[in-house]
């Protein structure tokens, strides 16, 4: 997740640019840069760190008359944040910019092409493969040569170009990356988000995948990316003020980042796995057959959410890879006595990378010879420059405290991974990959379906229970991790407390608690598992508890044991913990807004531990 702001018409340049830049900062915060037209050339000022440093940067151009530019505020995906790899990004004459947001899936071959055609590269990021792919096709007209390197670009993109010869103009394009174009007298916008045009306009249009736009001072034109027909797009009035649009008009960034959930999975298996010859790519795992093959055991390192998306990862690499997998609490790990040496494979998982206990245990693992590969949501953070590789989840920035698609992106990544290992170590066939790739591609779109039901159960749930001040999640086997996160989110943000077990363990204690106040979240697919959890049920109930089930819809045997089930759709046993986990995000959500908690920012809690 990056942002993108783009103006054309009569106001000086900079402060437009800058101002959209301070709005969208939200989507990516690790550098940023700006262009514009200056005498015959264009001129790029970037910058590594927070907008503040770019500001100063451009101290000396603040005169610039130009009103006509492109700016970026970037959420790094492909190469560190630096001052090279921050955008705009140029083609070898430096005359045509880009920026950029969203992955180009086949920027490798691509850039490999350009190269061996004489393309000389500055930066380690996908987007500057754009900016010389469409240098290629360029002969007079931009939108011309635009439209005809987007036919080489597999990928999600939103883009904004801007070129010396034409400097009248800009050109916009969008596929599965948002893009809005605003539109006011004489002078026309374009940004990943509508709070960046808010102070100059509520008049918007909505570019849809396969769309380029034309941006001039005076004109708009919009056409397809298939044919390059001229398209009649309507143009909307947004009613939201800045607060409620730097959240997409959600309430809570938290809800907001519920509802992302989709695109943050899809993100984080884009262009990573071939679903129909079960292939799992991940190149950023420089370990060798031979090194995996010789693996003695995996230790999935991590606290918090993330700890738990590393208890749903065991389940997965075990069965799947064939090898012993422990599951650490960072802040214990590094106080132990390790049996760990140079067959082991360390997996510290982390949102922000600056976890201080995890980072102190990755520390440990290394100097004992292990093997490291992090799974983690923010490039160049500490952890991952201090890992042999990382497996980066496609989140973008996670701003709510408690995690959210930061857990989701966690389990797709961990999930690639436990393929990955299965098809190197050759424990799993390419059919069987193949199987277990296209239920995960499937999952977005279940998601994306469900959303919104879940939200209304939840909504009711929480009008009856909010007032309560205990709750069990119960879980067994995948959905054990499931339950423990389920009770964080709760605990977390509504200050509830709720507790996580293991359903088979309830006998041996937890069961003493049961009573009608406090209510027993089960978690019921239809798995290997079900008819025990089943009987749990039946025991809480025999015990006048209260059972609020999430089980598969059309299980009227659950539905008759409880007092209220959340309904999820049947898919393979392996990938209920995507499906399960999004309903108890949005029980903990309403809840914590019932109570008129804090949601974003809960009390006593920081967004990364970064002390001991
Ligand atoms: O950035 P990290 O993933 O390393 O953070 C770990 C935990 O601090 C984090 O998951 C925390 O538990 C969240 N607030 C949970 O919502």
């Amino acid at each position: 997740m990056c942002g993108i702001v783009g103006y054309v018409g009569h106001r000086r340049i900079l402060p437009v640019l800058l101002d959209g830049l301070k709005r969208l900062e939200y989507r990516g915060y690790d550098s940023a840069g700006v262009a514009w037209p200056e005498n015959g050339d264009v001129k790029r000022v970037r910058a590594k760190g927070k907008l503040n440093v770019l500001e100063d940067a451009l101290e000396d151009f603040r005169s610039t008359k130009s009103s006509v530019g492109l700016g970026h505020t970037r959420w790094a995906t492909h190469g560190r944040p630096t001052e090279e790899n921050a955008h705009p990004h140029c083609d070898c004459t430096g005359r045509l910019v880009v920026v950029h947001n969203g992955i180009i899936e086949n920027y490798f071959p691509l850039r490999e092409q350009l190269k061996e055609e004489g393309h000389t590269f500055r930066s380690d990021t996908d987007t500057e493969v754009l900016a010389h792919l469409i240098e290629k096709y360029l002969e007079d007209d931009l939108e011309k040569a635009v439209m005809r390197a987007l036919k080489d670009v597999e990928g999600a993109y939103a883009l904004g170009v801007l070129w010396a010869e034409q400097p009248e103009m800009l050109i916009a394009a969008r596929k599965q990356s948002p893009l809005v174009l605003g539109l006011s007298e004489n002078e026309c916008f374009m940004a990943s988000d509508i709070p960046a045009l808010l102070p100059y306009t509520k008049r918007v249009i909505f570019l849809d995948d396969g769309e380029l736009a034309v941006l001039k001072a005076g004109s708009l034109k919009i056409v397809s990316l298939d044919d390059g027909k001229i398209l009649d797009k309507e143009v909307q009035e947004i009613k939201w003020d800045a607060g409620m649009a730097e959240k997409a008009g959600y309430k809570h960034f938290m809800l907001k980042e519920i509802y992302e959930q989709p695109d943050a999975i899809l993100n984080t298996f884009r262009g990573r796995m071939e679903p129909e010859t079960g292939k799992v790519e991940l190149p950023e795992i420089e370990l060798s057959t031979d090194v995996i093959r010789r693996l003695n055991k995996v230790v999935l390192l991590a606290c918090g959410t993330s700890w738990h998306a590393g208890l749903v990862g065991k389940y997965w690499i075990e069965k799947w890879a064939r090898l012993p997998v422990e599951v650490e609490l960072a802040s214990e790990f590094r106080y132990r006595d390790l049996l760990l040496d140079e067959n082991s494979l360390t997996i510290p998982i982390s949102q922000s990378g600056e976890t201080a206990d995890t980072l102190a245990g990755l520390r440990i693992a290394k100097e004992l010879g292990s093997s490291i590969i992090s799974i983690c949501n923010v490039v160049g953070s500490t952890i991952t420059r201090e890992s042999d590789g990382t497996v980066y989840t496609h989140a973008g920035p996670e701003i709510g405290v408690a995690s959210t698609k930061a857990f989701t992106s966690q389990l797709t990544a961990i999930y690639l991974l436990a393929l990955y290992l299965a098809q190197q170590r050759g424990t799993l066939d390419h059919s069987q990959i193949s199987v277990k790739l296209k239920g995960l591609l499937d999952i977005p779109r279940i998601v994306q379906d469900r959303l919104k039901a879940w939200h209304n159960d939840a909504s009711s749930l929480a009008d009856e229970f909010y007032t309560y001040s205990d709750f069990l999640y119960l879980g067994r086997h995948l959905q054990f991790p499931i339950a423990l996160e389920g009770a964080l989110k709760l605990k977390e943000i509504s200050y509830i407390h709720a507790e996580g077990y293991a359903a088979g363990e309830m006998k041996h204690g937890p069961i003493a608690l049961i009573d009608r106040n406090m209510p027993v979240v089960a978690l019921v697919p239809q798995d290997h598992v079900y008819e025990k959890m089943v009987s749990n049920v039946e025991e809480v109930k025999s015990r006048r508890g209260i059972v609020i089930s999430v089980g598969v819809e059309g299980d009227e045997g659950l539905q008759r044991l409880s007092h209220f089930m959340v309904s999820v759709p049947k898919v393979a046993p392996e990938l209920n913990p995507f499906i399960f986990t999004i309903p108890l995000q949005l029980v903990a959500y309403e809840i914590a807004l019932a109570r008129g908690c804090d949601v974003d920012q809960p009390r006593n809690l920081a967004k990364s531990v970064t002390v001991e």
